[in-house]
């Protein structure tokens, strides 16, 4: 599907997110494994999820949805059947490396594939630590999908990642409730902390001391019954259109602050951009407020903060959208450290350097990163995804503020992580006045 896309003056109003993907995931696997009925409200409406959610259907698991809440009728830490046919994770890296950790634990043999994309990210990263901890994974050529995983009984590990992942610290600490002792997980560089928190709320003991994690081995997992925040990565779409379109003012009720996470508030505030947080609360370890975002014009007047180190690991799915930001705002942008763009589900440096340079933004390629050169006007153009949702939204952003039409290739992948995002945007944005 085309999705044209033109100019606005601004956007205005309110915007209704939907539940985060990454907390999503991780109380739809931990309600799994729990004894009991769990509800998950506001559970994502994200393929992504739905993803995960059929997976543990074909490992037995009772999953109904109904507006939104999802009810899973959880068969215990050892419950799950063997699969009948390979599980299939579709586009979601992290229903694949965190349901493998579980996988690793299970007492048969399962293999999980993907799609094209998928199957082209590596999972050599996950392979190493859970081979430490005793289970046996075969994978394609070079660590690529499908895995196949021969569960069982496994091993406390002490295991120091070697990339900023929160999905591979993950995948070890589900791994670590299936372990003999407690399975500890350092971090130097700091990541999404949704799965120890989610591990807590559905009652496993989890430690954190300095830059490690510790999970203990668990009896059970209580069932519970959850409202999931709305997703901030898909808050950043309507935040950067609101930094960049004069008038602008939105509010967005209900947005995950995960201290790992809200790393993207601080950064646009010293951006300058006029935003701010109310209603600030805390539901089961996560916090939660709404935000509200108003244009102001001193903003935009000089470079960004450069996004490098720490900031980079913790920004990773905004960069698409920072970078459009950044072709916005006097001086440009400078994104370094960001090597692992080039695996996410494309080549992000390479599809943002492309695109960019097709709409006019003056762009320069590393292999860690791109420089964004500012100021530039974009014009319209025909934006290739490569089937990837965050390239979608970040170009539908730039397009509203594009001379000319903007049309975004394979517009339907923006479903991975935020069905109704076009007609979310149209929603809100306001046409130029078009009088004399
Ligand atoms: C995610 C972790 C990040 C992120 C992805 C979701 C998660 O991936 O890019 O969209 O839910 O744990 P990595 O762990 O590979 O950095």
């Amino acid at each position: 599907m085309i999705q044209h896309i033109s100019r606005a003056a601004s956007v205005k109003s309110t915007v209704r997110l939907p539940g985060d993907k990454s907390i999503s995931h991780r109380y739809a696997m931990l309600a799994a494994l729990a004894d009991g009925r769990s509800e998950i409200r506001h559970f994502a409406s994200s393929k992504d999820c739905h993803s995960t959610l059929d997976c543990l259907q074909a490992l037995g698991v009772a999953v109904s949805e109904e507006g939104g809440t999802v009810t899973i009728a959880g068969r215990g830490l050892r419950g799950f059947e063997a699969p009948p046919r390979p599980l299939d994770a579709g586009n979601s890296g992290t229903t694949m490396r965190l349901l493998s950790g579980i996988l690793a634990g299970q007492a048969f043999e399962s293999v999980i594939t993907g799609d094209d994309s998928l199957c082209r990210r590596p999972m050599g990263r996950i392979i190493e630590p859970l081979k430490l901890m005793g289970a046996r994974l075969e994978s394609g050529e070079r660590g690529l999908p499908p895995l196949r995983i021969r569960g069982g009984r496994l091993n406390a590990v002490r295991y120091s990642l070697p990339v900023a992942s929160a999905q591979v610290k993950s995948c070890v600490l589900l791994a670590g409730l299936y372990a003999g002792g407690s399975t500890a997980v350092e971090e130097k560089v700091p990541t999404r902390d949704h799965t120890e928190i989610a591990l807590e709320a559905f009652g496993a003991t989890v430690r954190r001391q300095g830059t490690w994690v510790e999970v203990d081995p668990a009896p059970m997992l209580r069932p519970r019954s959850l409202e999931v925040p709305g997703d901030l990565s898909g808050a950043a779409f309507f935040i950067v259109a609101a930094a960049v379109l004069p008038g602008s003012e939105i509010r967005i009720p209900g947005v995950g602050l995960n201290r790992r996470r809200r790393e993207l508030l601080d950064y646009l505030l010293e951006a300058g951009l006029d935003l701010a947080v109310e209603n600030e609360t805390e539901v089961a370890g996560e916090a939660r407020g709404d935000l509200r975002v108003r244009f102001c014009t001193a903003a935009l007047d000089g470079p960004l903060p450069p996004i490098r180190g720490a900031r980079t690991a913790a920004l990773i799915d905004e960069i698409p959208v920072l970078a459009v930001l950044g072709s916005q705002a006097g001086g440009g942008v400078e994104i370094s450290d960001a090597r692992e763009l080039r695996i996410k589900e494309c080549d992000r440096i390479a599809a943002l350097v492309r695109n960019l340079r097709a709409m006019g933004a003056g762009v320069e390629e590393r292999p860690d990163g791109l420089s964004v050169a500012g100021d530039g006007r974009l014009h319209g153009a025909e934006i290739a995804t490569e089937g990837d949702h965050r390239i979608a939204m970040a170009f539908a952003v730039a397009g509203l503020t594009a001379d000319g039409a903007t049309r975004i290739r394979d517009a339907e992948c923006a479903d991975i992580s935020f069905p109704g995002f076009f007609e979310s945007l149209a929603a809100v944005s306001r046409p130029p006045d078009r009088r004399p």
